[in-house]
């Protein structure tokens, strides 16, 4: 049977409201003695009895939080190197009719999710205290210890049922940590002024994101290896054209954009247009959008006076037999030269200043009025960091070449998975 996660973390009910209870300065009711010494300390010093209530708040202080940091089982996971795969691997292992090849994947996810999750888990223990500590992160921290404990409990998959029952437990969990970016996002926000080495906290978020992106791939292939589609092998798509993709998110970058703007840039897709080869598109579905919707907002809000008449955006494929490259060029105005090498800092954005603009607030009133700069199209300065985070992760690069006065060209290259460069592994 499935412990619940306050048995697993075994000292009673943790919770994030008693976490921050706990590191709440000492005037809850349940804390008066405390108080009542405080009160006093001018006066005389603590009575023994006070000087009790307070060591003990503090040792139920310390155990709340040292719960997060006392778990052998992941220490000894954290311990553990993750197996990493080539896309190669995953696309020609074969299938075979009795249904073995899924029974196969099961069991190697079994063994390396609650490796990889340690090792976050391992990445959120060595953050600054103050920052761990921020209620945001700190939930973030406890849906990966929550998310360990439900896979190591699983039972050993041997049949079909019980890997059936695993693929709904891996799904649950997909959708538990949908909103982790954000979350991290929001969190490390809010604790910006604690941050004193920016190193470390993009250190720490290309770690997480990049990590979290592999175990996304590894868990919905394996999902996906369920299904029949001839065009697929779990996530790896057989023939992906550069060219659909693309245009898939330009419908969706431009619908955002007539939304907000009341009009969007024409976009023109040149180069190898009929290029198609085996790649994963998942992390093409988080890169395309981010950069389609920069050039976007670039393009709009460099033309504010003339919305119905902008510049067109263009999107040029080269195909070769090394990798692939993707250029988004825009004719935005270009990135001012006093921001060109903080606009890949996480959390660096200019959202606030365009919603200063007099004419912007005229554009999307119901957005100023909210009093929120983060819109879907802009907000929180995370979408060229973790865009190019992801494609390093694999094996690739993300440059930007600004010509001030003009626009910008976002180079995004991705190595073939089975080309002649050696690929990357997930
Ligand atoms: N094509 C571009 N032209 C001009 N400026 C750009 C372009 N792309 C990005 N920028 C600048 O870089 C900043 C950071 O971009 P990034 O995508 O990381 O964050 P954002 O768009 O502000 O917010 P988010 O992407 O998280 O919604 C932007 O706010 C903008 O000032
Ligand atoms: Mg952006």
């Amino acid at each position: 049977m499935r412990r619940s996660v306050v048995e697993m973390l075994g000292c009673g009910p943790v919770s994030i409201g008693m976490v921050k209870k706990c590191l709440a300065p000492a005037v809850s009711k349940a804390t008066s003695p405390v108080r009542t010494a405080d009160t006093r300390i001018h006066a005389r010093p603590r009575s023994t009895s006070s000087m009790q209530g307070y060591f003990e708040l503090s040792r139920e202080r310390s155990k709340t939080v040292t719960s997060f940091y006392n778990q052998s089982a992941i220490d000894a996971s954290a311990e553990k190197a993750s197996v990493r795969l080539t896309p190669a691997t995953l696309l020609y292992v074969g299938k075979s009719p009795d249904g073995h090849h899924i029974l196969s994947s099961a069991k190697y996810l079994q063994k390396e999710l609650p490796v990889r999750i340690a090792h976050r888990i391992k990445g959120f223990r060595s953050l600054p205290f103050i920052i761990g500590c921020n209620p945001t992160i700190l939930q973030v921290h406890e849906l990966y210890i929550r998310a360990y404990h439900m896979l190591s409990d699983f039972p050993p998959i041997k049949d079909q049922e019980t890997e059936a029952q695993y693929c709904k437990l891996v799904q649950q969990l997909l959708d538990d940590h949908k909103d982790v970016v954000t979350m991290l996002a929001e969190g490390f926000r809010e604790c910006r002024r604690h941050i004193q080495n920016e190193a470390l906290v993009r250190n720490f978020l290309d770690t997480t994101l990049t990590s979290r992106l592999g175990i996304r791939m590894l868990a919905t292939h394996h999902l996906a290896l369920h299904e029949d589609n001839p065009d697929f092998v779990g996530i790896i798509c057989r023939r992906l054209s550069p060219k659909k993709i693309i245009e898939k998110w330009v419908d969706f970058a431009r619908r955002l954009s007539e939304h907000q703007y009341g009009n969007s840039p024409r976009v023109r897709i040149n180069g190898h247009v009929a290029a198609r080869f085996p790649f994963i598109p998942l992390p093409l579905d988080y890169i395309l959008p981010e950069l389609l919707k920069n050039a976007m907002r670039a393009t709009m809000e460099s033309h504010l006076d003339t919305p119905s008449n902008v510049p067109d955006v263009v999107v040029t494929i080269a195909n070769n037999d090394t990798d692939f490259v993707i250029r988004i060029s825009d004719r935005g105005g270009g990135i001012p030269h006093q921001i060109l090498d903080k606009v890949m800092d996480y959390h660096f954005s200019t959202a606030e200043e365009s919603a200063q603009d007099p004419r912007m607030s005229n554009l999307f009133n119901s957005i100023t009025n909210s009093g929120n700069q983060s819109s879907p199209m802009h907000g929180f300065g995370f979408g060229l960091p973790t865009s190019r985070a992801y494609a390093e992760y694999l094996g690739g690069s993300l440059s930007l070449q600004s010509m001030q006065g003009i626009g910008t060209d976002v180079y995004l290259r991705l190595r073939h998975i089975d080309g002649k460069g050696e690929s990357f592994r997930l």
